[in-house]
């Protein structure tokens, strides 16, 4: 097992109040179901932001809370990662909104896309700034306004997804806490099957483009499912191998939050008892990069694991992206 470079110091969440349950989709008008919604994907209700909360915000709100458990203030933070697929603007990052909202003034701010693998994607890269001494103390964040690109009338993805953020601030490690093992890939030929087509440079934003709906999110579900059983299937093994643990050593398997179909493939493919596995879909549905913080604070917060505690990370989204970490709490 290698020596970990960088340890999590702190873990927050920001969660907008709101509730929408399944119920209130049929009130809505939309032909769908409870009953449905539960059995194809595990999810009762998710929380949906207001107006004046937005990606940043959120993000805030996760990034004070870690901060505060870390026990490190804003002005320490080297480092902002913030993924997401929701940015608050198009230019500039929303990293640099989230900088000047919690006031890390000497940081460097930047954002990441890589959906849903995101979060994931910015430790990876955060703990090479670490290692390579760049940084010292960095935040790492995912926050997502999903209900503001997804297409309310598409019954087929509107019911799946959810607001939220989730943060954690990086430290070198001194001991053998931290991460064990990374592992991303991705696969752009694959771009289409969970894509937002229009609205950006090439198709930018117009009249037509609003009313065709072509800037909100469409998605294969079918082909985006069997992607996703395979491909966090093939990056437990890689992130398990890498780490030199075998799966009966993990204490906690934390996965992307998409579908509990695939969250209990995964679990079994990988010889994971669902006693040892983390949902929380049925409260949050998919909030994309945000979902993995948002359950590693959750867990944490409520000592279902603790220091020492060895963990599995796995996430998968568009891209395709997908990958997955081994750490030590
Ligand atoms: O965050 C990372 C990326 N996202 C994912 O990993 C999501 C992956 N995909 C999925 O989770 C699933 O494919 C879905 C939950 C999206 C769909 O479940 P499915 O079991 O694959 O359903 P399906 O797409 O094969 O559709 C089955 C039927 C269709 O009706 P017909 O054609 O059989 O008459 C759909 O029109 O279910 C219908 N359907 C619905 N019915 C009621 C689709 N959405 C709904 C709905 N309510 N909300």
């Amino acid at each position: 097992m290698r020596r970990p470079v960088a340890r999590f110091a702190g873990f927050g969440r920001g969660i907008p109040p709101k509730v929408l349950t399944n119920h209130e989709f049929a009130a809505m008008g939309l032909d769908t179901s409870h009953e449905w919604i539960v059995e194809r994907t595990g999810i009762v209700e998710r929380h949906i932001a207001a107006e004046h909360e937005t990606t940043c915000s959120m993000a805030a709100d996760a990034s004070c809370t870690a901060m505060h458990r870390a026990g490190v203030t804003a002005g320490e933070i080297d480092v902002i990662v913030l993924s997401t697929a929701t940015p608050d603007r198009l230019l500039p990052a929303t990293a640099v909104d989230l900088q000047a909202a919690i006031g890390a003034h000497r940081a460097a701010a930047f954002d990441i896309s890589a959906a849903c693998s995101g979060w994931l994607y910015g430790l990876t890269v955060a703990e090479g700034l670490i290692m390579t001494g760049t940084a010292e103390t960095a935040l790492v964040v995912g926050s997502e306004k999903m209900s503001a690109i997804v297409d309310w009338t598409d019954r087929s993805t509107c019911v799946l997804f959810g607001d939220g953020a989730g943060a954690a601030v990086l430290r070198p490690s001194t001991d053998e806490r931290g991460i064990l093992s990374s592992y991303m890939r991705s696969d752009g030929r694959l771009a289409n099957l969970l894509y937002r087509p229009q609205g950006g440079a090439t198709i930018p934003m117009s009249e037509e483009v609003l009313r065709e709906r072509g800037h909100l999110v469409k998605m294969a579900g079918r082909e985006v499912f069997k992607s996703a059983v395979l491909c966090m299937a093939e990056s437990v093994d890689r992130a398990l191998d890498a780490a030199k643990v075998t799966a009966d050593e993990i204490d906690l398997l934390v996965p992307h939050q998409a579908n509990i179909r695939i969250i209990e493939a995964t679990a079994k493919h990988a010889g994971i008892p669902m006693e040892k596995v983390f949902v929380n879909i049925d409260r949050y549905g998919n909030t994309s990069s945000a979902s993995i913080p948002i359950s590693l604070d959750e867990v944490t917060e409520r000592g279902i694991v603790g220091e020492g505690s060895l963990v599995l990370i796995a996430a998968f989204g568009a891209g395709l992206t997908w990958g997955s970490m081994v750490v030590r709490l």
